[in-house]
């Protein structure tokens, strides 16, 4: 329920893109937050830009358009603007999210890319999918895209860790040279969750430059972080379920970093990345 509460906040604030995926199993709720703001005249569904995800389990071709479906069934929607394959390695498929063998090691499975690339092409053709994209993605992963004989669509997008202590200034010029915008996650450092977080990162809100310059604004080290993302051309996606948080990581928009201070931030880069995607 927190999530059908905190994106309808959301949508009240002003945020129109919601980065979603079908293994975060709240697709119900995001679906049904936006059909509400809809029925109450707040917004059109072309104001909304959803983002979905093929999970590793869905890779083969014949089982991308499906697994699209089923989310659009859960999300009680026509279309997403954006699905991506959420990571490009494949896990054998079927009901466990995580398949296992009996010493709990994943069990991978072989699947081109560039075929479940050609079945994504297939499901923006369909109309189910505005747009497609990829997902923690290195550079050699695109380029197999890229290089793909007879390529219909390019990956619009690479959704990939990005933050002032993991600011990939590599993968960031590669993909503006071929107009791929990068979709940072874990804008402010995560949520320290010792499961699937290299906690032996320092926390990114307590650093002393973002709250220093946050001082000078008047604005938080969130607020701080996120508009040096933005502002470097890396498309954000903040998670909070504060109300308050997710109204402050919207009012990034009346203030500007100098050069400067750019550079300053930019400097904080520890290539340490918080999601470590083990398996
Ligand atoms: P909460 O949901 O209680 O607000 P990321 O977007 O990098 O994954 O970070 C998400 C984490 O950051 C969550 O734990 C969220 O907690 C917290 N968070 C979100 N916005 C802010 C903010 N403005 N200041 C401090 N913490 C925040």
């Amino acid at each position: 329920g927190s999530c059908l509460e905190s994106v309808k906040i959301a949508i009240d604030t002003g945020y129109r893109h919601i980065d979603g995926a079908f293994v975060y199993y709240n697709e119900h709720e995001v679906g049904q937050a936006i059909r509400e703001k809809i029925a109450e005249g707040k917004i059109k569904r072309e104001d909304i830009f959803y983002c979905g995800k093929l999970w590793n389990t869905c890779h083969p071709p014949e089982l991308v358009r499906p697994t699209l479906e089923k989310t659009l069934k859960i999300l009680q929607l026509d279309y997403v603007d954006l699905y991506i394959i959420e990571l490009p390695m494949a896990f054998k498929p079927g009901d466990a999210i995580y398949p296992k063998d009996e010493n709990g090691k994943i069990i991978y499975h072989e699947t081109d890319l560039c075929a479940t690339w050609e079945a994504m092409e297939a499901c923006k053709d369909a109309g189910l999918a505005k747009s497609i994209g990829v997902s923690n993605f290195n550079r050699r992963q695109l380029e197999m895209i890229l290089n793909k004989p007879g390529l219909k669509y390019k990956p619009v997008s690479n959704q990939v860790e990005c933050h002032p202590y993991f600011t990939q200034p590599k993968l960031l010029e590669f993909c503006r040279q071929h107009d791929i915008v990068i979709v940072g996650y874990s804008p402010l450092g995560t949520s320290r969750d010792e499961t699937w977080v290299n906690v032996s990162s320092p926390p990114l809100l307590k650093d002393p430059v973002l709250n220093a310059i946050g001082k000078k604004y008047n604005k938080t080290a969130a607020q701080v972080a996120l508009r040096f993302s933005i502002q470097r051309g890396v498309v954000v996606i903040p998670k909070s379920f504060n109300p308050q948080r997710i109204k402050e990581n919207f009012q990034i928009f009346d203030f500007s970093l100098t050069e400067k201070e750019m550079k300053e931030i930019e400097a904080l880069n520890k290539n340490v990345r918080y999601v470590e995607l083990l398996m």
